[in-house]
């Protein structure tokens, strides 16, 4: 007897189903795209218990003949393609034929389609992939699919799906998604009772935007059309570009919804071209908000490489790595020479004072003490990131510079020269020369405030004298109400204001109330995904340290010899912290060996 066997049909599309239907949002994005495909106008979508009890996606498209109703939920049927030489140049959004029978394996599963200008519909039951009954039904032209009770049959996946608001966050994450990549047709998402998101059929996609995000002048538009490839969208803007005067940070960091002919899709190469544009333009942010739509020839581009087509493959990746980090980069307006923003001799002059009474010899007489000093082996190339001057990191063995002699504090402080670029503080002491990232800085000794403040009891708060209406997108809306509690605690009062809006009534004090608009919509972001009530200390520390970064000075503040005396001390007393709460580094060292080094003076 051999030992192996042929797997019964629905025990192989129960496999099928483990890659194609994760959760429930995964079946609204397949139900979603087929009734794309089939030409629909509108979309309705409603989901029970965050898509758990019930996902249904109704639709007004083209619909289907019975003999081709009974096909659709059957393995590798599909009208999509037909012969290998289709899968070269895929314009639809399905092809494998796999969506429906992997759905229908895992589910209470019901077909209702009706093809345009037939009598009557044809109903479909199927439980578990196997058919349970099929009649004629009257019905409006189109097609209603409904998946009850998911993963039923499957205990060990059903476990593993997130809180019902987790679950219908993802449903609401992909509908947004979708609505955004068909500004023509219109969608509905109704969750429980409630409508999360309406979006009637839009002109352009900055009206779809409008539906979706409300007022947005911290997005510009991004346009190039280069070897074959058109792009098109809005990235968040840099601080010197958004609304003139206003105090802003760095650029919004939000969801990068990148669409490649018209699929969303996830790509490492895009992704990096993104971040390269932004630190291009000298900021950093490693999520910065982007709406991308790129459009090629379907033959430069392989869709057919992923089990959920979340990723594709470019013929050209080099090519659509400079077509999007050029246009990022353009739209981003980097440019103009470089500029080194000395402060007014008071500065210096002062920093004279400072510097007599703190390392004598530092600027003064330019003698510097214990020259000659053994510094050991911590001043590698890899010291250049060494963090806060002077910190003993025990053990880590980029202490060397700090190897004093007797009497010398600690940790020195750092006397600032000036601004580059309004964004660093170029700073010196007897060790060498700092150039700090004024933002990442000043939000690193705010974090060790915040959570001090914290350990302590609760942040305080600022009650605003208006209560102020922040547009959001119904995910975000929906992932802030969920966190209303440990906000509170932030000395943030918030509450739901329709489905697209929050009400703010107070703020954290040490936020204006002009960044707190900002600072929800990124804790919206940075909040998104940790499930209710697990990793609350994650959470904690998320919501410190987007509150610290919002109220941060930003890149592109001029600042006052004073503030950059008040960063630098305040840094000192963080100690060990080389890194923003995000993770950035706060500061590039340039150590006197190597300067010396360079000029052959060692
Ligand atoms: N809403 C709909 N309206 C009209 N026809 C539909 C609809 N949904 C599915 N179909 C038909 O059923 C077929 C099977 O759908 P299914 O989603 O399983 O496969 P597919 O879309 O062809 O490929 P994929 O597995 O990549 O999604 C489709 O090819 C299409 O002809
Ligand atoms: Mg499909």
């Amino acid at each position: 007897m051999g030992r192996i066997g042929r797997l019964p049909p629905d025990l192989a599309n129960q496999i099928a189903a483990g890659e194609v239907v994760e959760r429930p949002a995964s079946i609204v994005k397949e139900l979603a795209e087929n009734a794309i495909d089939a030409g629909a106008r509108r979309l309705k979508i409603h989901v029970e218990l965050g898509g758990k009890k019930q996902v249904r996606v109704e639709d007004d498209g083209e619909g289907m003949a019975p003999e081709d109703a009974r096909l659709a939920i059957e393995r590798h049927a599909t009208s999509k393609i037909r012969h290998a030489d289709d899968l070269g140049a895929i314009r639809t959004l399905g092809f494998r034929g796999e969506a429906l029978p992997s759905i229908a394996s895992v589910s209470h599963f019901v077909l209702r389609t009706r093809a345009r200008g037939s009598a009557s519909g044809t109903e479909i039951r199927v439980n578990a992939g196997a058919v349970a009954s099929v009649v004629e039904v009257g019905m409006a032209e189109g097609t209603i699919v409904e998946v009850g009770d998911v993963f039923y049959n499957l205990p060990a996946r059903r476990k593993f799906l997130k809180s019902d608001a987790g679950e219908a966050a993802q449903v609401t994450r992909i509908v947004t998604q979708l609505a955004l990549g068909y500004p023509e047709i219109g969608f509905t998402l109704t969750s429980g009772g409630r409508t999360a998101l309406q979006c009637p059929p839009a002109a352009s996609l900055r009206d779809r935007l409008y539906q979706l995000y409300g007022e947005r002048d911290d997005l510009v538009e991004v346009g190039r059309d280069a070897g074959g490839i058109r792009l098109t969208g809005y990235v968040a803007a840099l601080a010197e570009t958004g609304a003139a005067g206003t105090p802003s940070g760095g650029p919004a960091r939000g969801p990068q919804n990148v669409f490649v002919n018209r699929r969303i899709v996830k790509d490492r190469t895009i992704a990096h071209a993104i971040i390269d544009a932004y630190s291009q333009a000298s900021i950093k942010e490693r999520s910065p908000e982007v709406h991308l739509f790129l459009e090629m020839p379907a033959s430069a581009l392989d869709v057919n490489v992923h089990p959920t087509k979340a990723e594709v493959r470019f013929r050209d990746q080099p090519l659509v790595h400079e077509v999007v980090r050029r246009a990022l980069r353009d739209a981003l307006g980097q440019g103009g020479a470089p500029q080194l923003q000395l402060q007014p001799e008071r500065a210096a002059s002062e920093a004279g004072v400072r510097v007599a009474a703190a390392i004598p010899g530092v600027l003064g007489g330019g003698v510097f003490p214990n020259r000659w000093r053994p510094e050991g082996a911590g001043l590698d190339a890899g010291a250049l990131r060494a963090g806060v001057p002077g910190a003993r990191a025990p053990g880590s063995g980029v202490s060397g510079a700090t190897a004093t002699g007797a009497g010398m504090p600690e940790l020195r402080p750092l006397i600032p020269l000036g601004q580059f670029r309004d964004t660093f503080i170029i700073a010196v002491d007897d060790e060498g020369i700092a150039i700090v990232d004024q933002h990442v800085a000043h939000e690193r000794v705010l974090f060790e405030r915040v959570m001090r403040q914290l350990t302590a009891g609760r942040l305080e708060s600022q009650r605003l004298l208006m209560p102020v209406v922040i547009d959001l997108a119904p995910d975000a809306c929906q992932t802030l109400a969920a966190r209303t509690v440990q906000l509170e605690a932030f000395g943030y009062e918030i509450e739901r204001f329709g489905e697209g809006a929050i009400k703010v009534a107070a703020v954290p004090a040490l936020l204006g109330a002009e960044d707190s608009a900002r600072a929800l919509r990124a804790l919206a972001a940075d909040l998104d995904g940790l499930d209710r009530g697990a990793e609350v200390q994650d959470a904690l520390q998320r919501i410190a340290a987007t509150t610290s970064c919002h109220a941060a000075v930003k890149a592109h503040d001029r600042l006052t010899y004073e503030k950059m005396a008040h960063i630098l001390d305040e840094l000192r007393a963080t100690a060990y912290s080389t890194v923003c709460p995000h993770g950035r580094p706060v500061m590039l060292r340039l150590t006197r060996r190597e300067i010396e080094k360079n000029f052959d003076r060692i």
